[in-house]
């Protein structure tokens, strides 16, 4: 028996595990988290060490309801329009209240603090048993692929983390994050929950963070998301040796002269499912044989956007 893997009927030994102070990883809609106690410094540092992430790079705060998310950070009237979307892939930066029990470690030395309400069922009884905020980031090495099942967190740690495995993940891809600034939305990350919904939904434009934006997510690193080969992008006819990530109906000029591995993201040319394959298809196409991975072109809409940002940085020069 595989002592590292929990399953939802034993929610309580993962919340022991957390309360010792030790880590946990957890499934949630989006990705798996590598979770520990927000409130305790110890624990908080080994998710760094765990991942050697750079200290720089804050961390999310997953809490089980909006009560709790409000005796950690403040809610303006335009916070409290976003958190509708809540529970769900959705992460907001806000100002940090003062003298919460969160680890200074978590926010990196910043003032906000970024929080989420995840509505994966697993990750809800797994916050309601520990009863206090889960510090979380993505359960992958720094810089390599966000895992989407328990195998890929045992994989990419080698088995040394505990995983409570609650299956895939429905969503596939990490929240969209989002910041306010005076009275203005800005997008820190694309992610599960498509810009296009909110700003239908809120009535509200969303702006996007870049290079100069006063407020940015620390850990948008150029290069992330990365798998062992190379990735090609927009790519409609790969190369004999390459693997191929398509989209939507793959053209029959392909066959002939390719023999390599392809997995499609969705033949019926569908984002929301294309989202939930993309780490895990690419993961198995990234078998450590295969020199370069081409992914068809994703269209740029809904979350598209969000696709085509983590194709981006997985194929950025590293
Ligand atoms: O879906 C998700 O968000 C997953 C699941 C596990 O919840 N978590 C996740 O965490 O993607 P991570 O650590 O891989 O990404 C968190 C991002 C980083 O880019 C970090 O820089 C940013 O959130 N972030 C955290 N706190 C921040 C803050 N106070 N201000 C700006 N960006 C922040
Ligand atoms: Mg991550």
């Amino acid at each position: 028996m595989d002592k590292q893997t929990l399953h939802p009927q034993n929610i309580n030994q993962a919340a022991l595990i957390i309360e010792a102070g030790m880590l946990c990883a957890f499934p949630t809609e989006t990705v798996y988290g590598l979770g520990a106690d927000a409130t305790n410094d110890d624990a908080v540092l080994s998710i760094y060490q765990t991942k050697s992430r750079p200290s720089f790079n804050p961390l999310i705060v997953h809490c089980l309801d909006i009560k709790m998310a409000k005796t950690l950070v403040e809610f303006s009237p335009l916070a409290k329009t976003l958190a509708q979307f809540w529970p769900g892939p959705l992460t907001l930066v806000l100002p940090m209240k003062k003298n919460t029990q969160i680890s200074d470690i978590v926010s990196a030395g910043l003032d906000t603090l970024a929080v989420r309400i995840p509505a994966n069922q697993t990750a809800h009884e797994l916050l309601k048993a520990v009863g206090k905020p889960l510090a979380a980031p993505s359960a992958n090495p720094s810089g390599q692929l966000s895992p989407t099942n328990a195998q890929m967190v045992k994989d990419s740690f080698n088995n040394r983390v505990p995983v409570l495995d609650g299956g895939s993940c429905s969503d596939g891809l990490e929240s969209t994050i989002l910041a306010i600034n005076n009275n203005e939305i800005i997008q820190l990350r694309a992610g599960a929950l498509a810009r296009e919904i909110i700003e239908k939904t809120i009535g509200k434009k969303i702006a996007l963070a870049n290079e100069k934006s006063e407020i940015s997510a620390p850990g948008m690193l150029k290069s992330h998301y990365a798998p062992k080969a190379n990735l090609r992008l927009n790519v409609i006819k790969p190369k004999p040796d390459e693997a191929y990530l398509a989209f939507g109906q793959t053209p029959d000029a392909l066959t002939p002269d390719f023999s390599g591995k392809i997995k499609n993201l969705s033949p019926k040319g569908d984002l929301k499912q294309a989202a939930k394959n993309l780490f895990s298809y690419l993961n198995q196409l990234d078998d450590g044989e295969v020199k370069t991975i081409s992914v068809a072109p994703i269209p740029n809409t809904g979350l598209g956007e969000a696709i085509n940002d983590r194709l981006k940085r997985a194929s950025a020069p590293r």
